[in-house]
């Protein structure tokens, strides 16, 4: 069967929204969708030169409640409904000090970031998601979910919420035929991430690249792709779980 899918055309007549879809990773992940024939609406705050050039952008923070109700009204308008959700918009800055010199407002802005805006951005689209034929949702957590390390405590635990709360999700909208996925992206090359290895002491893309088994950085394409499988029919079978894109870094 699949030798005979055609892969530009695979998901044609579905609907998606892309939050942080306007560089880096979730820009390749709505260009991954595009490509295979989606209708795409990328969200963040502001556009950039990074954009797919045939998404929808629609400008919202949704790190806050108002920013993600003004996401999903915008998207839906644009799409008339929604078939794919992928909650890719996150992130954190290091304290490189400790986990204890994280300040309270750094964990809640990394919660509202990386856990919040998914939970809320969900349940604002849910009833479109539930009048879909073929519903799936993507949420975009880290490595550093499983890694402890002190200077990204506030992002990390977010993150291992977040799949803690896709898990459930998911058990929850099994019946409904809605289904659930994480994607766990390891070190990815990004202008964010190289940046950060630039200029941040003791980081360094060589240093991370000793402790990929694959031997190099991923590519955000590599993380696209996995995602355009886990939305599509290839992926029909696929609920609840945590698919780590990594090179086996977290396999050690
Ligand atoms: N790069 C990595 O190595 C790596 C590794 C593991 C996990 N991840 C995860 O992968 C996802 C994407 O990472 P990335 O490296 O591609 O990030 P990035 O290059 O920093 O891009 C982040 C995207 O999210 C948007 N965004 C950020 N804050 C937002 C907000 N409050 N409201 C709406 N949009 C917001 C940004 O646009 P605006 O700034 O204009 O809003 C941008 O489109 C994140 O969830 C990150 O935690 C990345």
């Amino acid at each position: 069967m699949f030798n005979k899918l055609d892969l530009s055309k695979e998901l044609t007549g579905r609907r998606a929204l892309v939050t942080g879809g306007t560089r880096g990773i979730g820009a390749a992940i709505a260009q991954r969708l595009l490509d295979a024939g989606a209708k795409v609406v990328v969200a963040a705050r502001t556009r950039s030169d990074d954009t797919p050039a045939a998404a929808t952008f629609v400008a919202g923070d949704v790190s806050t409640s108002e920013g993600v109700e003004a996401v999903a009204t915008q998207a839906l308008a644009a799409l008339g409904g929604l078939d794919i959700l992928v909650n890719n918009a996150g992130g954190g800055r290091a304290f490189l000090e400790g986990s204890w010199t994280i300040p309270d407002k750094a964990w809640h802005d990394s919660f509202a970031l990386n856990l919040f805006a998914a939970i809320r951005l969900t349940n604002a689209v849910l009833p479109a998601l539930r009048a879909s034929k073929a519903a799936a949702v993507v949420n975009i957590s880290s490595a550093a979910a499983t890694m402890p390390f002190g200077p990204f405590a506030h992002y990390g635990a977010a993150k291992a919420a977040l799949e803690y709360y896709s898990r459930t999700l998911a058990m929850e909208l099994a019946p409904s035929g809605i289904r659930v996925n994480v994607v766990s992206p390891g070190v990815i090359s990004t202008p964010g991430s190289d940046e950060f290895a630039r200029t941040t002491p003791g980081f360094s893309t060589d240093d991370w690249t000793r402790n990929i088994p694959l031997g190099r950085l991923g590519a955000t394409e590599d993380i696209a792709e996995v995602v355009a499988l886990l939305v599509s029919g290839r992926g029909k079978f696929l609920t609840g779980a945590n698919y780590r894109v990594d090179g086996g870094m977290t396999a050690r």
